[in-house]
């Protein structure tokens, strides 16, 4: 008899509450731009003390440290694709209806997770205490981390600067779940960039406490975290539900630090099931139209057609040949850094 794992029970584990408040799109200046009308939440709670130390349990499986620990140039330590065999509680609560539910509607939109490979993965940055004391006590610490929402976590040397740049993510909305005690932490804000050029900063959540992000649309990074001697947070992905909503998901951030024979699976699997939805849906179209003695409308099935081809270009290109990706090596993203910053609003910062 395997060992009893805690089943995933929405009405004890979820402890949602709203956020405060939620920036909008148009708020930043990007009016129609991405999938939805929402930016970013605030920080609200979302799952229990009992769930965050379930799921933290779960990350500290031999065969999840063992089997699925990735480094790259950019993050030196991240648990990915581990949630399906190994993590039956984790699993479970980001693929609950309830949970999907709370993302969506906080969203904007109807979502649903990416992919099995992308349900909470982790960023891990452990500090030892001297180093955590180090950076209380000192305003200019150096050689501290900085961490982005969808796993970045790089050491550098200049304090303010950030060391990854701006960017967008690879895919369409993330929700970053923190699952450390944040009493003692200072920084790790998100930042975003509006579209005139302003800098916003939306503080970071605490334990338990989650941030929806339209990251594939929004050029942001995060803060430098300081003062704690772990942060771990757990980032989930999500892709729009309905397979007539646009998918502009890549794999340029993510391909270096993945199995491929689990992530390439999971991306081909949905982007065909959109094709087939759609075929499907353009078949009837036709058909109906034929049975009602309406006239062929060429225009828009060549408009369809192009699309189609523009979807599966795009679906082949991601997929790059295993022996060509360079593992561990994340290209630099295409987001050119701002080179002056103007002065900053902080927002959500109390
Ligand atoms: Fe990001």
């Amino acid at each position: 008899m395997k060992q009893d794992t805690p089943i995933f029970d929405p009405e004890r584990h979820l402890a949602f509450e709203e956020p405060s408040e939620t920036i909008m799109m148009e708020d930043i200046g990007y009016e129609n731009v991405g999938i939805s009308p929402v930016a970013v939440t605030y920080p609200f709670q979302l799952f229990s003390p009992e769930a965050v130390k379930i799921m933290r349990s779960e990350i500290e499986k031999p065969e999840v440290t063992a089997n699925h620990h990735y480094a790259s140039n950019i993050a030196n330590a991240q648990l990915r694709g581990y949630a399906r065999k190994h993590a039956a509680f984790t699993f479970a609560a980001w693929t609950h209806p309830m949970t999907i539910a709370i993302i969506s509607k906080l969203a904007g939109i109807d979502l649903t997770p990416w992919g099995d490979y992308e349900i909470a993965h982790i960023n891990l940055s452990i500090k030892t205490e001297e180093q955590a004391k180090a950076e209380r006590t000192a305003v200019h610490s150096r050689n501290t981390s900085v961490h982005l929402d969808e796993g970045i976590d790089v050491s550098g040397s200049e304090d303010e600067k950030p060391i990854v740049g701006w960017h967008t993510d690879s895919y369409p909305f993330v929700c970053v779940l923190m699952l450390s005690d944040c009493t003692n932490m200072t920084g790790g804000e998100t930042a975003l960039r509006t579209a005139d050029g302003e800098i916003i900063k939306v503080r970071g959540p605490t334990e338990g406490c989650a941030v929806v992000l339209q990251g594939r649309y929004i050029t942001h990074q995060a803060t430098r975290a300081r003062g704690s001697m772990e942060r771990i947070t757990a980032v989930t992905s999500f892709r729009p539900r309905s397979g007539f909503v646009k998918d502009e998901s890549v794999l340029l951030t993510v391909r270096p630090v993945s199995d491929l024979g689990e992530l390439y699976p999971d991306y081909v699997e949905y982007r065909l099931k959109i094709m087939e939805e759609r075929f499907r849906h353009e078949l009837r179209k036709m058909q109906a139209r034929r049975v009602a003695g309406e006239r062929f409308d060429t225009r828009g099935l060549k408009a369809f057609l192009q699309e189609s081809a523009d979807f599966l270009t795009h679906t082949d290109r991601e997929l790059v040949m295993e022996d060509q990706v360079q593992t561990g090596f994340i290209e630099p993203i295409d987001v050119p850094d701002v080179v002056v910053e103007p002065p900053t609003k902080r927002v959500g910062t109390e």
